[in-house]
């Protein structure tokens, strides 16, 4: 039987666990491959594009991104390289009702590792590269209003 569940969703003014670090998984085990899930499900409910384990109250280096092409799942993700730069309106899950402009990537390269622990690697242009950037800030603590440009004044 699998029981996928929507996790709560941890917001910032009220949980400062969103500015710690994630440990790195070592293991991929059977409570991980739930929490993987979990994450997509509760992304899913709540609209968003992109959702890190921290969000959920869990410091792992876990992410799940959907920007419409399916689903991303990625298990320790880092950056290999980074080109040009992008500006863009940004929100996140965790901070609701407020989005703002920040400049990202316009395109990066990103490793880690799927829920069969076999190494992958990802290109992501344009909205995919704004998210993978956004959701791996979210494994170092790191929250879009740090690095807000100009604030939405179309309200
Ligand atoms: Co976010």
């Amino acid at each position: 039987m699998i029981v996928v569940a929507i996790r709560e969703i941890k917001h910032y003014q009220k949980d400062d666990i969103l500015r710690k670090k994630s440990r790195a998984v070592d293991k991929i085990d059977d409570r991980i491959i739930t929490l993987l899930d979990d994450m997509a499900e509760t992304m899913y409910q709540a609209d968003g594009v992109g959702l890190a384990a921290p969000q959920v109250g869990i410091l792992k280096r876990i992410i799940v991104i959907d920007i419409g092409d399916g689903i991303i799942e990625l298990i320790n993700p880092e950056i290999l390289w980074e080109k040009g730069e992008q500006d863009g309106e940004e929100g996140c899950l965790s901070i609701p009702g407020y989005s703002a402009n920040v400049k990202r990537p316009a395109k990066v390269k990103v490793k880690g590792l799927n829920r069969k622990g076999e190494e992958i690697e990802i290109v992501g242009e344009g909205l995919l590269a704004r998210a993978l950037c956004h959701e791996i800030d979210h494994l170092n603590g790191i929250l879009f209003i740090d690095r807000v440009v100009s604030e939405n004044t179309e309200g």
